[in-house]
């Protein structure tokens, strides 16, 4: 197969990738295709943060001696550069988390526990992430709320007809819908899903784990309420995301946690809340991982949003091309036009854990199981997939050894 030009030089940039550089099971090259969980880290961010602990380190928002002040200074920085990055109008908007997950309670746990009663509907989708289902649930149960799911047609995207329907019935009060699945990879028309949402006087959250790692995002042109993402999958540190929200709608939220840092005044009687965006985070905050997320911001920059999707999309449809060479196996989701860096699939004869095990003996790791989207798996009618994710630093070569080992996989598995 005749390979595609790629929109820049893979090899410079591996070489900013320390672990991509190392031998697995000591003999073979590794080949990393389990980015929608977690993607390596460039020596900017490695280094960036040793430098910070060896150099700035102290508590922020806290100490008025200068090593404080850098320490604050840096840490705001690093907000500035992620409110630039996903295009919101001001860093007051940009709550440091610590995670996706952590981002998607919040918001149902404060504006949720707050807004949400008896009558009332949630509208989730049926390819949502664990994350987006269980705080909903954990929440329906005490406030007494239905929890309702958008279908997905055989193709892997929304079924928007019954996404309009369902709206209809005026007690829609949010719509919370991922962005691009970690499954399916399918990216959702979530530019039209707010319109329509806002049309019925609903709330609209992104699940932006898979997303903003991989594309531009402009969180006001898409017009969303809230918006989390995760930062370790997007060359940043574990231990740190963003929550977006619109100004306006985080005023009106009631804290998360309380402690330290989140309040205006406290006397015995009663407290008072400090200011966005610091009302929602209270304590000693993840100081190190959120300049780490700053450098990977500007790393993810100095290459361009835009030529990191062109080169996964070419990835993809590349990848695509090459699985449906193996007989016997299945992807599933939309086409490569439609889809995100990933390829969920099962083999005939063979359990997904046995082959990315199979894949791992040759140095290929991939993820196996339900990728924390049981129902989605339910819906599919398979246990579970063997999932390949791709990253701005994988090449055609490793999609050509990921097909080539998956006849080797066969050979092995199936009798
Ligand atoms: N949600 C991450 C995944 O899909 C962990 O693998």
């Amino acid at each position: 197969m005749n390979k595609p030009t790629l929109p820049y030089d893979v090899e410079a940039i591996r070489a900013d990738f320390p672990i991509l550089q190392q031998a697995h099971h000591d003999d073979v090259p590794l080949v990393f295709l389990d980015n929608a969980a977690s993607s390596q880290k460039p020596n900017l961010v490695i280094d960036g943060m040793t430098n910070y602990y060896r150099t700035s380190h102290a508590n922020v928002h806290r100490g008025i001696y200068q090593l404080s002040e850098q320490a604050t200074q840096l840490y705001e920085d690093a907000r500035k550069k992620v409110r630039d990055f996903i295009h919101a109008s001001s860093h007051r908007e940009i709550i440091y988390t610590r995670g996706t997950t952590e981002g998607i309670n919040l918001v149902a746990m404060t504006w949720g526990r707050k807004n949400l009663g008896v009558g009332d509907v949630v509208l989730s989708t049926a390819m949502a992430h664990h994350s987006n289902i269980v705080p909903w649930q954990i929440l329906a149960e005490e406030k007494g709320f239905m929890l309702k799911f958008v279908p997905i047609l055989d193709n892997g995207t929304l079924d928007m007809e019954a996404y309009r329907q369902l709206l209809e019935d005026n007690s829609v009060k949010l719509v919370t819908v991922v962005h691009s699945s970690n499954v399916l990879g399918t990216i959702n028309p979530i530019k039209e899903m707010a319109h329509l949402a806002h049309e019925q006087g609903a709330l609209i959250l992104i699940d932006g784990a898979q997303s903003v790692p991989h594309m531009p995002v402009n969180v006001q042109d898409l017009d969303c309420d809230f918006f989390a993402f995760s930062g370790h999958k997007m060359l940043g540190p574990t231990g740190i995301g963003i929550l977006y929200g619109k100004r306006d709608i985080l005023d009106d939220m009631p804290p998360y946690m309380g402690g330290g840092d989140m309040i205006a005044r406290v006397t015995l009687e009663g407290s008072t809340w400090n200011d966005l965006p610091y009302k929602f985070e209270a304590g000693t905050p993840s100081i190190a991982p959120a300049i780490g997320l700053g450098l990977a911001v500007d790393y993810l920059s100095s290459i361009g949003m835009d030529k990191i999707h062109q080169h996964e999309q070419i990835m993809t449809e590349y990848a695509l091309d090459r699985l449906a060479e193996v007989a016997g196996l299945t992807v599933y989701g939309p086409p490569s036009t439609q889809k995100g860096a990933v390829a969920a699939f099962t083999i005939n004869g063979a359990h997904a854990h046995d082959v990315a095990q199979v894949l791992d003996s040759y140095g290929i790791a991939v993820r196996a199981g339900h990728h924390c989207a049981m129902p989605l798996h339910q819906l599919l009618n398979v246990n579970a997939t063997a999932r390949a994710s791709f990253y701005l630093y994988n090449t055609l070569e490793e999609i050509d050894m990921l097909a080539e080992t998956l006849e080797k996989v066969k050979d092995k598995l199936i009798f």
